[in-house]
């Protein structure tokens, strides 16, 4: 009723809602929460107020959600100083209604940022004004309601060079510490991210990441952890031993480590040697994360094949999620339960639990 007084039900629907389904028992949020995981789905909100199906399976299998946009800067901010909330309000709401936690997701990034901040006029100074205004009103309205934010999202280049963006154009790497030490201000019990892809594997862009929080963190920024997306090409991207070595790397130096954005890009209509295979990963990335005491965070970049980014962005390629279309669990969603009932792998000797 809530949502309706906001006029935000059925809010951008542009399909017919989900068929009732049977809920995959013993639940993966059952088993998440047995096993000390968060274990969570990005949500397309419209989806959430539009499809009771998407919803009902989402609240029975998840006990984590993150918005996939609606509190990046161009919704949450469309003009200077006037804010819109109200589809994450929606979303955060939900998240409580369920005994949910909610990711906040993403403060300051490269991409979907309102038309007002990135013109030409905006000065260096107007612009890290923008910033500490934008972080504290958002990271306030949420303050106490939200765990983790993903505080600066992919600001390094593949090579490891800092991304050439609006931020960095303007004020060089500095945006970087202060977006942290503003979020920490406006929310001292939320454990901030910075979240970014391709540091799964040892490389310069890895190596650059973990330099950059290494210094924050001597240099006493809050930074608490770190996001690996895991959007894989393929079920052959992945490589479980590469991710493992990343997270003990991180780990080290006293961050908080999570899988943040997983999904596994699959050629419709998949064969069920892909499907298989996707399964694999899955149940991979989730059993590195279960054997890294940093790690108690396990969330995919939505949870149905019927509501993804893949399709849209890679034409050709889908069917990434471990729930189907029609909310049917695949063998991805059979193999994250298996792991996460299965025993606890072995955590890398003399490594304490975080
Ligand atoms: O809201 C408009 C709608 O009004 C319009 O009718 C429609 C068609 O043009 O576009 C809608 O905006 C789209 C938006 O998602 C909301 O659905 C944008 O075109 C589209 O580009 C945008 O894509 C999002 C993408 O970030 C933007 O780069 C994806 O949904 C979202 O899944 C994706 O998420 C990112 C993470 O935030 C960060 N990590 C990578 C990940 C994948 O790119």
């Amino acid at each position: 009723m809530v949502l309706a007084a906001l006029g935000l039900t059925g809010a951008g629907l542009t399909r017919p809602a989900s068929p009732a389904v049977p809920v995959l028992v013993p639940t993966l949020r059952s088993l998440a929460a047995a096993d000390g995981i968060s274990f969570g789905a990005a949500v397309d909100v419209s989806a959430l107020l539009g499809d009771p199906g998407y919803a009902t399976q989402l609240g029975a299998q998840y006990d984590m959600v993150t918005p996939e946009n609606v509190m990046k800067w161009m919704y949450t901010e469309p003009r200077p100083g006037v804010y819109d909330f109200r589809a994450a309000d929606a979303l955060v709401g939900f998240a409580r209604a369920h005994g949910m936690k909610v990711r906040g997701h993403n403060l300051v990034w490269f991409e979907q940022n309102p038309v007002w901040l990135t013109r030409p006029t905006m000065t260096p100074g107007a612009l890290a004004g923008a910033l500490r205004r934008h972080i504290t009103a958002e990271v306030g309205h949420f303050r106490g309601r939200i765990s983790q934010w993903d505080v600066v999202n992919e600001a390094v280049d593949d090579d490891g060079a800092l991304r050439r963006d609006v931020w960095s154009s303007a004020l060089g790497s500095t945006y970087i510490a202060e977006a942290f030490r503003w979020a920490h201000a406006a929310d001292p019990g939320a454990v901030l991210f910075y979240n970014d892809y391709g540091i799964d594997k040892p490389g310069p862009k890895a190596d650059a990441v973990l330099a950059l929080l290494t210094r924050l963190r001597r240099e006493g920024s809050p930074v608490g952890g770190v996001g690996f997306e895991l959007h894989l090409g393929s079920p052959a991207d992945f490589d479980a031993g590469a991710l493992a070595g990343m997270m003990a790397r991180f780990a080290a130096v006293g961050l908080a480590t999570a899988v943040t954005e997983m999904d596994v890009r699959l050629k419709p209509p998949a064969p069920a040697g892909a499907l298989d295979a996707q399964a694999v990963d899955f149940a991979g990335a989730l059993q590195d994360c279960r054997a890294q005491p940093s790690c108690h965070t396990f969330v995919s970049w939505g949870y149905t094949d019927l509501d993804s980014w893949i399709p849209g962005t890679f034409p050709g390629f889908g069917q990434a999620l471990p729930f189907d279309a029609g909310l049917r669990p695949k063998p991805a969603a059979y193999a994250l339960q298996s792991g996460l009932a299965g025993p606890r792998p072995r955590p890398p000797t003399g490594a304490a639990r975080r």
